[in-house]
């Protein structure tokens, strides 16, 4: 053993122990006759201590320690003259006997401290230097927990974790796949994926009914904060139960997870149609830390003369509480927000509601105090209140004042990362009309299950259709998604068939999955929770980056091992695939 102890581990109870440590030279500070030295490792850090003038060769060798000289001591444990409160070892330090260097090292890139001097590129390329780092070291240890108490909590409830296969097939729905050629089947194509979505349901049809799997999912899509390229799923799939006994069991994990690994206890979830949440909250995902709800304003805003309210399909509207002070800065920087490209709104109506109850807005031209008054009613607003208004066609509005709410709620500081405010958004709409392909596409899967009273729809109005479907949602995050699904070949083939898929098609594509369904297939449902989500909203973080050991960046590129690179010409040949040129 090269210690008997980790770095972070002493305490006033060894002193006077002989003892043996090994790490990393955080680093080293001469002090006239004593050299001070932080080792550090996975566990913490511990002050060594070198004098002068009891041992001046090992001092000596001392002083050469660069920072991150892996190094091994032998020595004895001495109560601090001056504490550190500030670190868990503070109140001892080594009088070091031995020393010796394992593995010397170059000058690192940036420092590796809680705060360090690197830029976002320079830590991904030397990822195992920032790995290095406690933050980085907590995430990772909050994910490894998290990974446990996943288990042990779906052990208990019976569950089975099964592997599922990475190298599959390609199918048309969904995000883009990522496809690996086969060299034994020239010019076909595995790809890897999406998620185990249909292995789960063929393991429910096998018998196997309470299965999960953290596993590894990916989808060629553009990156975004909490999106990755490959990510990790908790995936779950039961069978002989209905939605109600799907929420309950999850919900129930989420809340031990978070009472295990934060010793917080979430509340129940409440639970809110998808309908409401648009209307309410101009989002699938509300984060209902914060109230704020949307107020649609129609009625009192027409036939007044103002003819950008006249003519729009929806005038809705926001109340930030105590914000009727807002300078005419602050007002031009929220107007310029709902502008950008990404949220794309024309303009923002303003009302203050001023302390001493009066009105100033941008539409006094055409509103009078009264009619403001009655604004202010509907939306609940009192004096020194500011109310923001928006118009235009329904979903954009919805999305554009969506943006601000939550622009708003982060200004105001009511989004605050230490509190949790789970809920279930259930009854999603089956299908969604896709601009770009002129077809409708499933809203979650294909898979999923129409409510039983609304199949009849599917043939006039599909978009009305709602499904069996619902997504974990905590504080504006969508952490997970899933369905009751289709166990009927019959009603999978009309799915498919609503999906623009042909007969032929349908039975290429999915035939596996529909010969099942012949062979007695269980009702059943699932979900799949996005874990790395979880890890980083638990980790109080919006980006998911920093709870993977290994993220791409956001161009999809590991820039540590340089990927993706190109092949040599002999790989491609065997592949039978031939190269185009850039365009
Ligand atoms: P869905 O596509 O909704 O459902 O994914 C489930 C959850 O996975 C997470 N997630 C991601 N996390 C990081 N990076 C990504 N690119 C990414 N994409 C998704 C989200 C999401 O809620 N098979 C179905 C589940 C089911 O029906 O059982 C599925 O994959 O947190």
């Amino acid at each position: 053993m090269l210690r008997s102890h980790t770095c972070g581990e002493l305490r006033l109870e060894h002193v006077n122990q002989s003892v043996f440590l090994s790490g990393w030279v955080q680093k080293s500070r001469d002090l006239g006759g004593m050299t001070f030295v932080d080792i550090r490792d996975r566990y913490g850090l511990t002050q060594l201590v070198f004098n002068m003038e009891t041992q001046p060769e090992l001092c000596q060798l001392a002083r050469k320690l660069g920072r991150e000289f892996v190094i091994s001591i032998r020595g004895k444990v001495a109560e601090r003259s001056s504490k550190n409160p500030k670190m868990p070892t503070g109140d001892v330090e080594i009088i070091v006997d031995e020393l010796e260097v394992l593995n010397k090292a170059k000058l690192p890139p940036f420092t590796i401290e809680d705060e360090t001097d690197g830029g976002e590129e320079i830590r991904m390329k030397y990822r195992y230097l920032d790995l290095r780092r406690s933050p980085l070291r907590r995430n990772l240890e909050l994910r490894h927990r998290l990974s446990i108490a996943t288990r042990n909590y779906l052990d208990k409830q019976n569950f089975f974790e099964i592997e599922t296969p990475y190298l599959i097939k390609s199918t048309p729905e969904g995000a883009r796949d990522f496809v690996v050629p086969s060299r034994m089947n020239p010019n076909e194509f595995y790809a890897l994926p999406q998620s185990p979505q249909t292995f789960k349901q063929l393991l429910m049809v096998a018998g196997y009914d309470r299965y999960y799997q953290i596993v590894k999912c990916f989808r060629d899509e553009d990156l975004r904060a909490d999106r990755q390229p490959e990510f990790t799923q908790i995936d779950c799939e039961m069978a002989f139960v209905q939605q109600e006994d799907i929420l309950n069991t999850f919900e129930g994990l989420a809340r031990y997870l978070f009472q295990e690994v934060k010793g917080i206890d979430i509340k129940e979830f409440p639970r809110m149609q998808y309908s409401d949440a648009m209307k309410f909250y101009g989002s699938d995902k509300p984060d209902i830390r914060f109230d704020m709800k949307f107020v649609e304003l129609n009625e009192l805003t027409q036939n007044k003369g103002f003819k950008v309210f006249d003519e729009s399909e929806l005038v809705v509207g926001i109340n930030a509480k105590a914000c009727s002070e807002f300078s005419r800065k602050e007002l031009d920087a929220l107007t310029d927000f709902v502008k950008r490209p990404q949220t794309g709104a024309k303009g923002l109506v303003y009302v203050k509601y001023n302390t001493d109850g009066s009105f100033k807005s941008s539409v006094d031209k055409f509103y009078t105090p009264e009619d403001l008054k009655l604004w202010a009613e509907k939306m609940s607003a009192e004096p020194g209140d500011l109310m923001l208004v928006l118009s235009g066609e329904t979903d954009k509005t919805r999305k554009a004042l969506s943006d601000l709410r939550l622009e708003l709620g982060k200004q105001l500081g009511l989004r605050n990362p230490n509190v949790f405010a789970p809920l279930w958004v259930v009854d999603f709409p089956l299908l969604e009309w896709n601009e770009d392909t002129n077809r409708y596409h499933a809203m979650h899967h294909p898979f999923t299950s129409p409510k039983p009273e609304d199949i009849h729809l599917l043939d006039q109005n599909p978009g009305d259709v709602r499904a069996n479907a619902y997504d974990m949602v905590i504080n504006g995050v969508e952490i997970g998604g899933g369905s009751i699904r289709i166990h009927d070949r019959g009603l999978q083939k009309l799915m498919f068939k609503h999906l623009g898929f042909s007969d032929e098609d349908a039975q290429a594509q999915f035939g596996f999955l529909m010969d099942a369904f012949e062979f007695g297939a269980p009702p059943h449902g699932g979900l799949a929770l996005g874990f790395d989500r979880l890890t980083a909203l638990l980790g109080g973080s919006d980006s998911i980056r920093d709870y993977i050991a290994f993220p791409k960046n956001n161009t999809g590129r590991d820039v540590m091992i340089d990927s993706p690179s190109p092949v040599a010409q002999e790989q491609l040949d065997e592949l039978f695939l031939q190269l185009l040129k850039k365009k």
